[in-house]
C-alpha cells in the first residue's frame, strides 16, 4: 500500500533554522544571523503578542467572529466586498484554495522560473500541470508582458509575483493588465503580493475591482512579522466569492492567528517600521556587499557571488545563515534577507569576509 505516484512533485525547500545551523556548526545560536527566510528582524507586532496572549485561554473554541472580523477589515482597508476576501492559513492557504477553485484534473498553471516553489507544488496536489516562463538574470529578472505571454498556452492560471522572489523585481500595474487583457477569458492572473508592504509600486487590488481575471495574494507573515502563526489573505474578483465556503479548509486560519492579524493591522508603527529598516537594508546590502546585486524591491537582495552553496556553506561557519539559490535554479546566487541595521551591518562584513576567503563575489 502506497501513496499515488508523487514522483512529479518537489519539496519544498525552506530557508535553515538556527537550532539546526547551531547544533551543526556546535555554534552557540546567539550568535548566529538568520537572514535566509525573508522574516520579519523586528518580530511580531506587540500589539499582535497582546492579542494572543489575551485570547489564549478561549482556544477550545472554533474561530468563527475572529476570522469574520479579520475578513471584514480586510475588505474594508482595500475597499473591496467581504465576499472578495478569502481568508487563509499563510498565502500558501489562498495558492491552496484557488488552485481547488480554478482547476479541473489536467489543467496547467504558468509560473515564473526562477520562483516561489509552491505554486507549481499546490497545482501538482490539485492534479494539474505546471509551465514555466523565464525570468531573465542578466535582465535584472526584469518583469514585463512579453516576457510572461510568449510562454503563455491558455493556462488557467498565471502568476506573477510582485514583488518577485527571489530577485526583488516587480511587475508594473500596466503589465499585469496588458498580461489580464490578452490572457484567454478564463485565464485568472494572480498577483503575489507576498513583500508588497516593502515595495513603492501600487498594489494590484483595485485590478481586482475592474475586472473579473485578477486575483491578489497577501501575507501578514513577512511585514507584520506572523510568518509562525500562517495567517495571510487573497482578495478575488466577485464571481469568485461564493467559492470560497466550498473550497476553503474549515477553520484552517486559527483563531489566534485571525486575533493576531486584527491586532497587526492597527498597528501601524510596526509595520512602519519594518518596511523602513528592509528599505534600508536592502540600499545597505546593494552598496557594501562586496558582490553583484539584483535591484530589490522586498526585504531580501539577491547576490552573484559564483558559487552559492560554498558561500552559504562558508557564511554559516561564520554565523551568517543565507539562503544558496541552487534549489530556484540559480546556483551561481545566494538571497539575503534584510536584518535589523545593527544585524545588517554585522552580517555584510562577515560575509565580505566569507567572499573574500573564496576568492568569491567582487562587484562587476
Ligand atoms: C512569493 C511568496 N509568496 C507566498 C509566500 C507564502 O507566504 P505565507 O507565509 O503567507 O504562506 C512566500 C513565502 O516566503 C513567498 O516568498
Amino acid at each position: 500500500m502506497h501513496p499515488r505516484d508523487l514522483s512529479d512533485h518537489s519539496q519544498y525547500v525552506p530557508g535553515r533554522g538556527v537550532e539546526e545551523v547551531a547544533r551543526d556548526r556546535g555554534l552557540d545560536p546567539d550568535d548566529l544571523i538568520k537572514l535566509s527566510s525573508n522574516e520579519n528582524p523586528h518580530g511580531p507586532s506587540p500589539a499582535a503578542v497582546e492579542a494572543i496572549r489575551e485570547h489564549a485561554d478561549r482556544v477550545h473554541q472554533y474561530p468563527k467572529s475572529s476570522h469574520t472580523d479579520l475578513t471584514a477589515k480586510i475588505a474594508e482597508k482595500w475597499g473591496v466586498a467581504t465576499e472578495q476576501v478569502w481568508v487563509s492559513p499563510g498565502a500558501d492557504g489562498s495558492i491552496d484554495y484557488l488552485a481547488r477553485a480554478a482547476l479541473e484534473p489536467g489543467d496547467e498553471v504558468l509560473v515564473p522560473s526562477p520562483g516561489f516553489a509552491y505554486y507549481g507544488m499546490s497545482a501538482r496536489y490539485h492534479h494539474g500541470g505546471v509551465t514555466e516562463y523565464a525570468l531573465d538574470p542578466a535582465d535584472g529578472f526584469a518583469q514585463d508582458a512579453e516576457t510572461v505571454l510568449s510562454a503563455y498556452g491558455g493556462e488557467r492560471i498565471v502568476y506573477v509575483t510582485s514583488p518577485h522572489n527571489p530577485s526583488g523585481s516587480t511587475m508594473p500595474l500596466d503589465e499585469v493588465k496588458a498580461i489580464a487583457d490578452a490572457t484567454a477569458e478564463d485565464t485568472l492572473v494572480v498577483v503575489d503580493e507576498a513583500y508588497g508592504e516593502f515595495a513603492d509600486v501600487d498594489s494590484a487590488i483595485p485590478l481586482v475591482d475592474e475586472r473579473d481575471d485578477v486575483a491578489v495574494l497577501r501575507t501578514f507573515s513577512k511585514a507584520y512579522g506572523l510568518a509562525g502563526l500562517r495567517i495571510g489573505y487573497s482578495v478575488v474578483p466577485e464571481a469568485w466569492g461564493e467559492a470560497y465556503a466550498r473550497v476553503n479548509t474549515p477553520f484552517a486560519a486559527n483563531e489566534l492567528a485571525c486575533r493576531a492579524a486584527l491586532a497587526a493591522l492597527d498597528d501601524e508603527a510596526h509595520v512602519t517600521e519594518s518596511v523602513e529598516t528592509a528599505q534600508w537594508a536592502r540600499e545597505y546590502i546593494a552598496d557594501e556587499l562586496d558582490a553583484p546585486t539584483v535591484e530589490s524591491a522586498g526585504n531580501f537582495v539577491l547576490a552573484e557571488v559564483g558559487d552559492a552553496e560554498r558561500a552559504a556553506d562558508a557564511a554559516q561557519e561564520r554565523g551568517v545563515i543565507i539562503r544558496d539559490c541552487t534549489s530556484f535554479g540559480l546556483p551561481n546566487h545566494v538571497r539575503i534577507s534584510t536584518g535589523t541595521r545593527e544585524e545588517t551591518r554585522e552580517a555584510v562584513e562577515r560575509l565580505n569576509e566569507t567572499l573574500a576567503d573564496l576568492g568569491l563575489g567582487v562587484r562587476a
